[in-house]
């Protein structure tokens, strides 16, 4: 735990730039930063939490011109930005194609979870790294969200580069998810915003998204997760002509046809962070199916694994 200073936080901006984790605190509650455009380092985020699954993270920028270069929310949305923030707001949009956002930060998506906190050490850092940061809540997996360092520190000291000690969260509930993606906005989470302010900004009633964003009770309203629309044949120990071959490690299987390798050196953390772009690249390689190399069910495995019995199962 380091107490903030200019020093402070031009070490931490050093430290995510270099792909290192950081803890840094918001009003909302602490968040686990890292270089949103660098995969690997988002990939250490998952590994830390401890989350057996990839849930698609928010992307935090310091004011509303760089929230410009990750995607633009309709005119509804616009207002929600102006009245908002900088605060407890977080905006699904549309992704821009060019926004240089890594695959794994946003789970394959073509939307976006973007937010502007109000937080002045969170100001500070956003500003000193000049690259977008990811940030779930700093607690491991299961665990409640923190609003001191000292949390942060009981959870996941071995993990972080540092943690930034900004007092304790103001708010202490997370920020309030509104996708902003179809023809009305539509609260995914509640949080800090209320959502009769959201309703008073917008002018009309909101609906609010049943059950927990996380965990999928009603299809159709809540996350929709990227899946590839080409087969997936898992546990394969080589491909047949006509499939595409997801490989993993160093003894991959001859194959002629379209192959990625998620590590060649067999590193889980490698393997996550490649494993979207790796899906989609193969999903337009025009196979018959994609055979998938069994990927070992430890560390960030588990989460991989989970994601392509996901695929496996939708297509
Ligand atoms: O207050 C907060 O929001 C804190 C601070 C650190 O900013 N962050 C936080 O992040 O709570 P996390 O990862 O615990 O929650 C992110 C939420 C999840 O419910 C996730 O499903 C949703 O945002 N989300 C992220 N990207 C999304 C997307 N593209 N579409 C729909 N939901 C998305
Ligand atoms: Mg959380």
């Amino acid at each position: 735990m380091v107490a903030v200073t200019s020093g402070s936080i031009d070490a931490a901006a050093k430290a995510l730039r270099a792909g290192a984790l950081v803890a840094f605190p918001t009003e909302t509650v602490y968040g686990l930063g890292a270089d949103a455009t660098n995969g690997r380092a988002v990939a250490a985020i998952f590994a830390a939490k401890g989350r057996p699954r990839f849930n698609p993270l928010i992307v935090h920028v310091p004011d509303r011109e760089r929230v410009a270069e990750l995607g633009q929310p309709p005119p509804f949305g616009q207002r929600l930005a102006e009245a908002l923030w900088p605060g407890p707001l977080t905006l699904v949009m549309a992704k821009r194609p060019d926004c240089g956002i890594a695959d794994l930060t946003t789970a394959g998506l073509d939307t976006i979870a973007v937010r502007v906190p109000s937080h002045p050490v969170a100001q500070a850092l956003l500003r000193a790294v000049g690259r977008p940061i990811a940030a779930p809540s700093a607690n491991r997996s299961g665990h409640v969200s923190p609003t001191t360092a000292a949390h942060v520190a009981a959870d996941l000291s071995e993990h972080v580069a540092m943690i930034l000690d900004g007092g304790p969260s103001s708010l202490g509930l997370e920020s309030t998810v509104v996708d902003v993606t179809g023809e009305q906005a539509v609260v995914l989470r509640l949080g800090a915003v209320a959502r009769e302010d959201i309703a008073r900004v917008l002018g009309h009633p909101v609906v609010v998204a049943q059950g927990d964003p996380d965990k999928p009770a009603s299809p159709g309203m809540l996350v929709r997760h990227y899946a590839p629309a080409t087969r997936l044949r898992l546990e394969a120990s080589e491909a047949g002509s006509g499939e595409a071959l997801l490989a993993f490690g160093g003894n991959v299987p001859r194959h002629a046809g379209p192959t990625i390798n998620l590590s060649a050196a067999g590193d889980l953390t490698e393997a996550a962070a490649n494993l979207f772009s790796a899906l989609r690249a193969l999903d337009r390689a025009g196979a018959t199916a994609i055979a998938v190399m069994p990927i070992p069910e430890e560390g960030l495995g588990e989460a991989i694994n989970d994601r392509l019995l996901r695929a496996a199962r939708a297509a």
